[in-house]
């Protein structure tokens, strides 16, 4: 028996070749393989917020600080800074397609605006909006497109809208391993059933529901919540009640951490901006201001001068044409 055993090991005769060729391909292509795989894994950025950092920070006095961005250079630009979070909002619709309500945006366009943010990303946890529609049907419609948007996308989260009524839906993502971020209060999605953008839970039984709202999505394993359009106590006490972080938008300042829309916030917006905005620049009137000046130059051909324009070797014939064939 263990003579048969060893003779199965040992080369055939006249097949030394194949023998060592295929222990090659047995033994040591998989270690390659190893190695190609330990060394890449060691690449992995370490600088990378994940979604247990966030909820960390519950308990740490160091403030989350998110914003939206729905492009390559501004994911860029703005991943150089020490922000948490990069969410692809919805407000996608708005601000870079030009609609009147987040409601029509789709899952397609916030899987490509998703894709090209992530190209850009390196260091925020990046989260995805899922778009009106595109969870409201099922769980498995929900688990679906959440799904896109870390396979397809490179989302590391995605962020839904709505309170109890969506507990079963989140607890359902979070079962298939997706991680949800709460979004209640003044939920945009909803503007037709609210009758427009108005803050939520200035009453005491409004107030009451918000508060009983995000009990019900952090009990279904949200990590995190946005609290949007509703007044500053309500906030801070919906921030003290839970154990998850709150991540204010219009909510004041008693919140976890704070989100604004990238647009807002640079002054980039064409229309009135509501009374939580603040504008930290004004690139707006900059961006005007340079464009006003390129169609000045171009038309008084002060532009591309010489700096800006290329010199040919053959500078001193009149012509192409008059160069000797080579
Ligand atoms: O779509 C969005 O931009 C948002 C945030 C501002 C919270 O949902």
């Amino acid at each position: 028996m263990i003579c048969r055993n060893l003779s199965a090991h040992r080369p055939p005769v006249g097949g030394h070749f194949c023998w060592t060729a295929g222990k090659f391909l047995r033994v040591v292509a998989p270690l390659v393989f190893l190695c190609i795989h330990i060394k890449k894994g060691a690449s992995v950025n370490k600088n990378k917020k994940t979604v247990p950092m966030i909820m960390e920070r519950k308990f740490s006095s160091k403030k989350i600080v998110a914003l939206t961005a729905y492009d390559y250079s501004f994911a860029r630009l703005l991943d150089t800074s020490d922000l948490d979070i990069i969410l692809v909002g919805d407000s996608l619709a708005m601000v870079s397609l030009g609609l009147e309500t987040t409601l029509p945006v789709t899952m397609e366009e916030m899987i490509i605006h998703t894709r090209a943010v992530n190209r850009g990303c390196h260091n925020a946890l990046l989260v995805a909006d899922m778009p009106f529609m595109s969870y409201q049907v099922s769980d498995e419609q929900a688990i679906t497109n959440a799904g896109r948007f870390i396979q397809e996308a490179g989302a590391q989260a995605v962020k839904l809208e709505g309170g109890a009524r969506m507990a079963g839906r989140i607890q359902a993502l979070t079962n298939a391993e997706i991680p949800v971020m709460g979004h209640i209060g003044l939920t945009p999605q909803s503007v037709n059933k609210l009758g427009g953008y108005r803050v939520q839970g200035k009453n005491y039984k409004d107030a009451r529901k918000i508060k009983q709202d995000a009990r019900k999505i952090q009990e279904a394993g949200v990590f995190a919540i946005v609290l949007e359009g509703i007044p500053d106590d309500l906030a801070g006490e919906i921030t003290q009640d839970i154990k998850v972080p709150t991540i204010g938008i219009g909510a004041g300042v008693q919140c976890d951490g704070q989100i604004l829309v990238l647009h807002d916030l640079l002054g980039l917006g064409m229309d009135s901006s509501p009374k939580f905005v603040k504008q930290y620049a004004c690139l707006g009137d900059k961006v005007k201001k340079a464009v006003s000046s390129y169609i000045q130059e171009v038309r008084d051909e002060t532009f591309p001068d010489e700096e800006h324009s290329y010199k040919s070797k053959t500078h001193n014939l009149k012509s192409v044409s008059d160069a000797p064939q080579q």
